[in-house]
Protein backbone atom coordinates (compact mmCIF):
# COMPACT_ATOMS: atom_id res chain seq x y z
CA UNK A 1 0.00 0.00 0.00
CA UNK A 2 1.04 3.39 -0.95
CA UNK A 3 0.04 6.33 1.29
CA UNK A 4 0.51 9.68 0.03
CA UNK A 5 0.14 11.72 3.99
CA UNK A 6 -0.91 15.65 4.69
CA UNK A 7 0.27 17.54 7.42
CA UNK A 8 -0.89 20.95 8.41
CA UNK A 9 -1.97 21.62 12.46
CA UNK A 10 0.35 24.62 12.51
CA UNK A 11 3.07 25.78 11.36
CA UNK A 12 4.87 23.30 9.24
CA UNK A 13 3.23 22.36 5.55
CA UNK A 14 4.43 18.24 5.16
CA UNK A 15 3.99 16.12 2.55
CA UNK A 16 5.60 11.96 2.84
CA UNK A 17 5.24 9.47 0.27
CA UNK A 18 5.47 6.16 2.27
CA UNK A 19 4.90 2.19 1.09
CA UNK A 20 4.82 -0.85 2.93
CA UNK A 21 4.08 -4.57 2.02
CA UNK A 22 0.91 -5.24 3.75
CA UNK A 23 0.62 -9.12 2.95
CA UNK A 24 3.68 -9.39 5.51
CA UNK A 25 1.66 -7.80 8.44
CA UNK A 26 0.94 -3.87 9.95
CA UNK A 27 4.62 -4.55 11.29
CA UNK A 28 6.32 -4.97 8.16
CA UNK A 29 9.04 -2.61 6.93
CA UNK A 30 7.76 0.94 5.67
CA UNK A 31 9.68 2.77 2.16
CA UNK A 32 9.97 6.42 2.69
CA UNK A 33 9.88 7.36 -0.87
CA UNK A 34 9.54 11.01 -0.61
CA UNK A 35 9.77 13.29 3.12
CA UNK A 36 9.06 16.99 2.74
CA UNK A 37 8.14 19.85 4.63
CA UNK A 38 7.91 23.45 4.72
CA UNK A 39 8.04 25.08 8.03
CA UNK A 40 7.07 28.90 8.33
CA UNK A 41 8.63 29.57 11.59
CA UNK A 42 10.61 32.92 9.59
CA UNK A 43 7.01 34.51 8.88
CA UNK A 44 5.52 34.15 11.85
CA UNK A 45 8.66 35.01 13.91
CA UNK A 46 7.83 38.50 13.12
CA UNK A 47 4.43 38.04 15.11
CA UNK A 48 6.15 36.16 17.84
CA UNK A 49 3.71 32.85 17.13
CA UNK A 50 1.82 31.70 15.18
CA UNK A 51 -0.58 33.64 13.51
CA UNK A 52 -3.79 31.13 12.26
CA UNK A 53 -4.96 33.59 9.17
CA UNK A 54 -1.10 33.57 8.42
CA UNK A 55 -0.49 30.15 8.49
CA UNK A 56 -3.90 29.32 6.87
CA UNK A 57 -2.87 31.16 3.78
CA UNK A 58 0.98 29.99 3.70
CA UNK A 59 -0.33 26.20 3.56
CA UNK A 60 -3.03 27.20 0.96
CA UNK A 61 0.06 28.83 -0.88
CA UNK A 62 2.49 25.95 -0.13
CA UNK A 63 0.55 22.54 -0.99
CA UNK A 64 0.78 22.08 -4.76
CA UNK A 65 3.93 23.44 -5.40
CA UNK A 66 5.28 20.68 -2.29
CA UNK A 67 2.79 18.11 -3.90
CA UNK A 68 4.96 18.34 -7.02
CA UNK A 69 8.36 18.42 -5.42
CA UNK A 70 7.12 15.02 -3.15
CA UNK A 71 5.77 13.61 -6.40
CA UNK A 72 9.19 13.92 -7.86
CA UNK A 73 11.50 12.84 -5.28
CA UNK A 74 9.00 9.56 -4.95
CA UNK A 75 9.90 9.17 -8.86
CA UNK A 76 5.81 9.83 -9.68
CA UNK A 77 5.94 12.89 -11.57
CA UNK A 78 4.46 12.67 -14.65
CA UNK A 79 3.06 15.28 -17.13
CA UNK A 80 -0.61 14.72 -18.78
CA UNK A 81 -2.51 16.23 -21.36
CA UNK A 82 -5.40 16.04 -19.41
CA UNK A 83 -8.22 18.39 -18.54
CA UNK A 84 -11.08 17.96 -15.55
CA UNK A 85 -14.40 18.08 -16.97
CA UNK A 86 -16.83 20.65 -15.91
CA UNK A 87 -18.37 18.98 -12.80
CA UNK A 88 -15.28 18.49 -11.23
CA UNK A 89 -14.22 22.02 -11.68
CA UNK A 90 -17.44 23.13 -9.83
CA UNK A 91 -17.04 20.47 -7.26
CA UNK A 92 -13.25 21.70 -6.57
CA UNK A 93 -14.93 25.62 -6.33
CA UNK A 94 -17.26 24.33 -4.00
CA UNK A 95 -14.61 22.40 -2.17
CA UNK A 96 -11.60 25.31 -2.02
CA UNK A 97 -13.98 28.43 -2.23
CA UNK A 98 -12.13 29.66 1.15
CA UNK A 99 -8.59 28.61 -0.13
CA UNK A 100 -8.17 31.03 -2.87
CA UNK A 101 -4.52 30.03 -3.92
CA UNK A 102 -5.00 26.24 -3.63
CA UNK A 103 -7.85 26.98 -5.90
CA UNK A 104 -5.78 28.25 -8.38
CA UNK A 105 -3.20 25.88 -7.91
CA UNK A 106 -5.50 23.33 -8.26
CA UNK A 107 -7.19 23.94 -11.28
CA UNK A 108 -4.38 25.04 -13.57
CA UNK A 109 -1.40 23.19 -12.04
CA UNK A 110 -3.65 19.20 -11.06
CA UNK A 111 -4.93 18.31 -14.26
CA UNK A 112 -1.72 18.09 -15.96
CA UNK A 113 -0.77 15.72 -13.82
CA UNK A 114 -0.78 11.69 -14.28
CA UNK A 115 -2.56 10.39 -11.11
CA UNK A 116 -0.29 8.35 -9.32
CA UNK A 117 0.15 5.17 -7.88
CA UNK A 118 -0.50 6.36 -4.21
CA UNK A 119 -3.74 3.95 -2.97
CA UNK A 120 -5.25 5.88 0.60
CA UNK A 121 -4.48 9.42 1.48
CA UNK A 122 -3.24 9.69 5.60
CA UNK A 123 -4.62 13.28 6.72
CA UNK A 124 -4.11 15.09 10.02
CA UNK A 125 -7.14 15.93 11.17
CA UNK A 126 -6.66 16.99 14.51
CA UNK A 127 -5.70 18.30 17.05
CA UNK A 128 -4.26 21.67 15.91
CA UNK A 129 -5.27 25.03 14.70
CA UNK A 130 -8.70 24.96 12.39
CA UNK A 131 -8.40 27.66 10.39
CA UNK A 132 -4.60 25.35 9.46
CA UNK A 133 -6.14 21.88 9.30
CA UNK A 134 -8.67 22.92 7.33
CA UNK A 135 -6.12 23.87 4.38
CA UNK A 136 -4.90 20.27 4.27
CA UNK A 137 -8.39 19.11 4.91
CA UNK A 138 -9.60 20.79 1.68
CA UNK A 139 -6.87 19.50 0.05
CA UNK A 140 -7.32 15.80 0.92
CA UNK A 141 -10.78 15.49 -0.54
CA UNK A 142 -9.78 17.65 -3.17
CA UNK A 143 -7.26 14.88 -3.94
CA UNK A 144 -9.61 11.75 -3.42
CA UNK A 145 -12.33 13.38 -5.45
CA UNK A 146 -9.29 13.90 -8.43
CA UNK A 147 -7.82 10.55 -8.30
CA UNK A 148 -10.56 8.42 -6.83
CA UNK A 149 -8.73 7.03 -3.66
CA UNK A 150 -9.85 7.42 0.32
CA UNK A 151 -8.87 9.61 3.05
CA UNK A 152 -7.75 8.65 6.41
CA UNK A 153 -8.23 10.99 9.19
CA UNK A 154 -5.66 10.34 11.94
CA UNK A 155 -4.64 12.06 15.29
CA UNK A 156 -1.67 14.35 14.91
CA UNK A 157 -0.70 13.16 18.41
CA UNK A 158 -0.74 10.23 17.97
CA UNK A 159 1.24 10.72 14.89
CA UNK A 160 4.05 12.42 17.30
CA UNK A 161 4.09 8.90 19.63
CA UNK A 162 4.43 6.13 16.82
CA UNK A 163 6.92 8.42 15.30
CA UNK A 164 9.03 6.64 18.58
CA UNK A 165 8.59 2.99 17.84
CA UNK A 166 10.15 2.78 14.44
CA UNK A 167 13.92 3.76 13.56
CA UNK A 168 15.57 4.67 9.92
CA UNK A 169 18.11 3.36 8.11
CA UNK A 170 19.34 4.13 4.69
CA UNK A 171 19.95 1.27 2.40
CA UNK A 172 23.15 0.81 0.67
CA UNK A 173 20.98 1.46 -2.69
CA UNK A 174 20.12 5.05 -0.82
CA UNK A 175 16.55 3.51 -0.43
CA UNK A 176 15.16 5.07 3.54
CA UNK A 177 13.53 2.42 5.66
CA UNK A 178 11.42 2.42 8.58
CA UNK A 179 11.43 -1.16 10.90
CA UNK A 180 9.24 -1.08 13.73
CA UNK A 181 11.10 -1.47 17.25
CA UNK A 182 10.54 -3.90 20.05
CA UNK A 183 7.50 -1.83 22.23
CA UNK A 184 6.96 -3.95 25.51
CA UNK A 185 3.74 -3.30 27.17
CA UNK A 186 1.94 -1.73 29.23
CA UNK A 187 3.79 1.59 27.97
CA UNK A 188 3.92 4.99 29.02
CA UNK A 189 3.46 8.06 26.42
CA UNK A 190 4.50 11.30 27.35
CA UNK A 191 2.96 14.09 25.07
CA UNK A 192 5.52 16.94 25.05
CA UNK A 193 4.47 19.75 22.22
CA UNK A 194 3.19 23.39 21.52
CA UNK A 195 0.00 22.60 22.48
CA UNK A 196 0.24 19.24 24.82
CA UNK A 197 1.65 17.87 27.80
CA UNK A 198 -0.34 14.69 28.72
CA UNK A 199 0.84 10.98 29.99
CA UNK A 200 -0.51 8.16 28.29
CA UNK A 201 -1.22 4.72 29.52
CA UNK A 202 -1.04 2.23 26.92
CA UNK A 203 -1.78 -1.08 27.67
CA UNK A 204 -1.13 -2.41 24.13
CA UNK A 205 -1.17 -1.15 20.79
CA UNK A 206 -3.92 1.41 19.80
CA UNK A 207 -5.30 1.10 23.34
CA UNK A 208 -4.92 4.88 24.91
CA UNK A 209 -5.65 6.26 28.70
CA UNK A 210 -4.84 9.67 29.87
CA UNK A 211 -3.62 9.94 33.31
CA UNK A 212 -2.30 13.09 33.61
CA UNK A 213 -2.09 16.35 31.32
CA UNK A 214 -0.99 19.97 32.24
CA UNK A 215 -3.82 22.02 33.90
CA UNK A 216 -2.80 25.53 32.05
CA UNK A 217 0.26 25.79 29.28
CA UNK A 218 1.83 23.53 27.57
CA UNK A 219 5.22 22.82 28.48
CA UNK A 220 6.55 24.00 24.96
CA UNK A 221 4.11 27.44 25.05
CA UNK A 222 6.03 27.86 28.47
CA UNK A 223 9.47 27.47 26.50
CA UNK A 224 7.92 30.31 23.98
CA UNK A 225 6.37 32.55 26.42
CA UNK A 226 10.00 32.21 28.81
CA UNK A 227 12.02 33.16 25.21
CA UNK A 228 9.62 36.00 24.39
CA UNK A 229 10.52 37.34 28.12
CA UNK A 230 13.83 36.93 28.31
CA UNK A 231 14.11 38.34 24.22
CA UNK A 232 14.66 35.00 22.40
CA UNK A 233 12.81 35.17 18.91
CA UNK A 234 10.03 32.20 17.97
CA UNK A 235 10.14 28.96 18.54
CA UNK A 236 11.83 29.20 22.15
CA UNK A 237 12.53 25.58 22.83
CA UNK A 238 15.57 25.31 21.14
CA UNK A 239 16.88 29.12 21.77
CA UNK A 240 16.31 28.13 25.58
CA UNK A 241 18.15 24.49 25.22
CA UNK A 242 20.90 26.59 23.51
CA UNK A 243 21.36 29.29 26.00
CA UNK A 244 20.64 27.03 28.56
CA UNK A 245 24.00 25.27 28.19
CA UNK A 246 25.89 28.11 29.14
CA UNK A 247 23.63 28.87 31.98
CA UNK A 248 24.77 28.23 35.87
CA UNK A 249 23.09 25.47 37.11
CA UNK A 250 21.27 27.05 40.67
CA UNK A 251 22.43 30.35 39.95
CA UNK A 252 18.49 31.64 39.84
CA UNK A 253 15.75 29.19 41.57
CA UNK A 254 12.60 29.35 40.22
CA UNK A 255 10.05 26.92 41.33
CA UNK A 256 8.90 23.25 40.60
CA UNK A 257 5.41 23.31 39.90
CA UNK A 258 3.43 20.02 40.92
CA UNK A 259 6.51 18.36 41.65
CA UNK A 260 5.39 16.97 44.80
CA UNK A 261 1.52 17.27 43.45
CA UNK A 262 0.21 13.45 44.15
CA UNK A 263 -1.20 12.95 40.24
CA UNK A 264 0.51 13.11 37.28
CA UNK A 265 -0.90 16.55 35.93
CA UNK A 266 1.58 19.44 35.04
CA UNK A 267 1.30 22.61 35.86
CA UNK A 268 3.25 25.77 33.34
CA UNK A 269 1.97 29.07 33.72
CA UNK A 270 3.10 30.01 37.05
CA UNK A 271 6.33 29.13 36.18
CA UNK A 272 6.09 31.43 33.07
CA UNK A 273 4.63 33.83 35.69
CA UNK A 274 7.66 33.52 38.10
CA UNK A 275 10.37 34.23 35.19
CA UNK A 276 8.15 37.08 34.20
CA UNK A 277 9.02 39.15 38.12
CA UNK A 278 12.08 37.90 37.93
CA UNK A 279 13.05 39.47 34.80
CA UNK A 280 10.68 42.59 35.63
CA UNK A 281 13.19 42.86 38.97
CA UNK A 282 16.29 42.40 37.15
CA UNK A 283 15.83 45.12 34.79
CA UNK A 284 18.24 45.16 31.58
CA UNK A 285 19.15 41.44 31.51
CA UNK A 286 23.32 40.43 31.01
CA UNK A 287 23.93 37.48 28.30
CA UNK A 288 24.81 35.59 31.45
CA UNK A 289 21.70 36.70 33.29
CA UNK A 290 19.87 34.78 30.18
CA UNK A 291 21.46 32.08 30.31
CA UNK A 292 20.79 31.46 34.24
CA UNK A 293 17.39 31.94 34.00
CA UNK A 294 17.19 29.64 30.70
CA UNK A 295 19.03 27.05 32.61
CA UNK A 296 16.73 26.72 35.85
CA UNK A 297 13.64 27.07 33.51
CA UNK A 298 14.86 24.17 31.63
CA UNK A 299 16.13 21.97 34.47
CA UNK A 300 12.17 23.32 36.21
CA UNK A 301 10.12 22.05 33.46
CA UNK A 302 12.27 18.84 33.12
CA UNK A 303 12.42 17.93 36.53
CA UNK A 304 8.78 17.41 36.54
CA UNK A 305 8.69 16.07 33.43
CA UNK A 306 11.16 13.02 34.47
CA UNK A 307 9.76 12.64 37.90
CA UNK A 308 6.46 12.31 36.70
CA UNK A 309 6.88 10.22 33.81
CA UNK A 310 9.04 8.00 36.02
CA UNK A 311 6.82 7.38 38.43
CA UNK A 312 4.00 6.67 36.26
CA UNK A 313 6.03 3.89 34.83
CA UNK A 314 6.35 2.58 38.53
CA UNK A 315 2.88 2.49 39.20
CA UNK A 316 1.05 1.26 36.37
CA UNK A 317 4.17 -1.56 35.92
CA UNK A 318 5.09 -0.06 32.26
CA UNK A 319 7.95 -1.50 30.84
CA UNK A 320 8.39 1.16 28.29
CA UNK A 321 7.92 4.63 28.09
CA UNK A 322 7.66 6.18 24.17
CA UNK A 323 7.80 10.13 24.09
CA UNK A 324 6.77 12.44 21.07
CA UNK A 325 6.25 15.43 20.54
CA UNK A 326 8.31 18.98 19.22
CA UNK A 327 10.27 19.36 23.16
CA UNK A 328 11.45 16.02 22.34
CA UNK A 329 14.03 17.91 20.16
CA UNK A 330 15.79 18.57 23.87
CA UNK A 331 18.54 16.84 23.79
CA UNK A 332 18.65 16.85 27.94
CA UNK A 333 15.29 16.15 28.50
CA UNK A 334 16.13 11.97 26.39
CA UNK A 335 19.17 12.42 28.59
CA UNK A 336 17.61 12.92 32.03
CA UNK A 337 14.50 10.92 31.18
CA UNK A 338 17.18 7.82 29.85
CA UNK A 339 19.03 8.32 32.97
CA UNK A 340 16.36 7.78 35.27
CA UNK A 341 13.86 4.87 33.49
CA UNK A 342 17.73 3.19 32.93
CA UNK A 343 18.08 2.99 36.83
CA UNK A 344 14.22 1.13 37.06
CA UNK A 345 14.62 -1.03 34.25
CA UNK A 346 12.23 0.04 31.95
CA UNK A 347 13.25 1.32 28.07
CA UNK A 348 12.93 4.95 26.08
CA UNK A 349 11.66 4.94 22.61
CA UNK A 350 12.41 8.58 21.26
CA UNK A 351 12.11 9.75 17.87
CA UNK A 352 14.86 9.61 15.18
CA UNK A 353 16.36 13.38 14.74
CA UNK A 354 13.72 14.95 12.61
CA UNK A 355 11.20 13.20 13.60
CA UNK A 356 10.74 15.36 16.98
CA UNK A 357 8.84 18.42 15.33
CA UNK A 358 5.87 18.59 12.72
CA UNK A 359 6.30 16.29 9.88
CA UNK A 360 3.87 14.33 7.68
CA UNK A 361 6.31 11.23 7.89
CA UNK A 362 4.62 10.88 11.26
CA UNK A 363 0.96 10.72 9.98
CA UNK A 364 1.94 8.18 7.01
CA UNK A 365 3.61 6.06 9.68
CA UNK A 366 0.08 5.59 12.31
CA UNK A 367 -1.43 5.05 8.87
CA UNK A 368 0.27 1.95 8.30
CA UNK A 369 0.72 0.32 11.55
CA UNK A 370 -3.01 1.66 12.92
CA UNK A 371 -4.81 1.89 9.58
CA UNK A 372 -8.36 3.46 10.13
CA UNK A 373 -11.35 3.25 8.10
CA UNK A 374 -11.34 6.32 5.61
CA UNK A 375 -14.47 7.91 5.81
CA UNK A 376 -16.31 9.74 2.98
CA UNK A 377 -15.43 12.68 2.55
CA UNK A 378 -18.39 14.64 3.48
CA UNK A 379 -17.88 13.42 6.73
CA UNK A 380 -13.85 14.43 7.74
CA UNK A 381 -13.84 17.79 9.63
CA UNK A 382 -11.27 19.57 11.68
CA UNK A 383 -11.36 18.24 15.21
CA UNK A 384 -8.85 21.14 16.73
CA UNK A 385 -9.42 19.48 19.99
CA UNK A 386 -9.11 16.06 19.21
CA UNK A 387 -7.37 13.87 21.99
CA UNK A 388 -5.75 10.63 21.21
CA UNK A 389 -7.31 8.24 23.59
CA UNK A 390 -10.75 9.48 21.95
CA UNK A 391 -11.82 7.69 18.44
O1 LIG B 1 5.08 19.18 17.99
P1 LIG B 1 5.48 20.53 17.57
O2 LIG B 1 6.43 20.68 16.40
O3 LIG B 1 4.21 21.37 17.21
C1 LIG B 1 3.03 21.20 17.95
O4 LIG B 1 2.31 20.23 17.63
O5 LIG B 1 2.86 22.00 18.90
O6 LIG B 1 6.08 21.26 18.86
C2 LIG B 1 6.55 22.56 18.82
C3 LIG B 1 7.02 22.95 20.20
C4 LIG B 1 7.32 24.44 20.33
O7 LIG B 1 6.70 24.93 21.49
C5 LIG B 1 8.84 24.48 20.45
O8 LIG B 1 9.32 25.56 21.22
C6 LIG B 1 9.11 23.16 21.14
O9 LIG B 1 8.23 22.24 20.53
N1 LIG B 1 10.51 22.73 20.97
C7 LIG B 1 11.38 22.58 22.00
C8 LIG B 1 12.62 22.26 21.42
N2 LIG B 1 12.46 22.21 20.06
C9 LIG B 1 11.16 22.51 19.81
N3 LIG B 1 11.21 22.70 23.32
C10 LIG B 1 12.28 22.49 24.11
N4 LIG B 1 13.50 22.19 23.63
C11 LIG B 1 13.72 22.06 22.30
N5 LIG B 1 14.95 21.77 21.85
ZN1 LIG C 1 3.03 18.55 16.85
Amino acid sequence: MRILSIETSCDETALAITEQNEDLGQSAPITVLANNILTQIDIHREYGGVFPAVAKREHSKALVPLLLKTLTDAGMHINSDGAFDDLMVEELKLLLTREPELLEHTLTILPKLEKPDIDAIALTSGPGLEPALWVGINFAKALSLIWNIPVMPINHMEGHLLASVVSGRIEEDGKHILTLDKVEYPSIGLLVSGGHTELILIEKPDTYSLIGETLDDAVGEAFDKVARLIGLPYPGGPEISRLALNGTPGAIKLPRPMLNSGDYNFSFSGLKTAVRYMVEKMGELTDQQKCDIARDFEDSCLEVLVKKTTKAAQEFGARSVVIGGGVTANRMLKEHLKEALDNIGVSLLMPDRGLSTDNALMIAITAHLHPRPAKPISEIVARGHWRIHQV
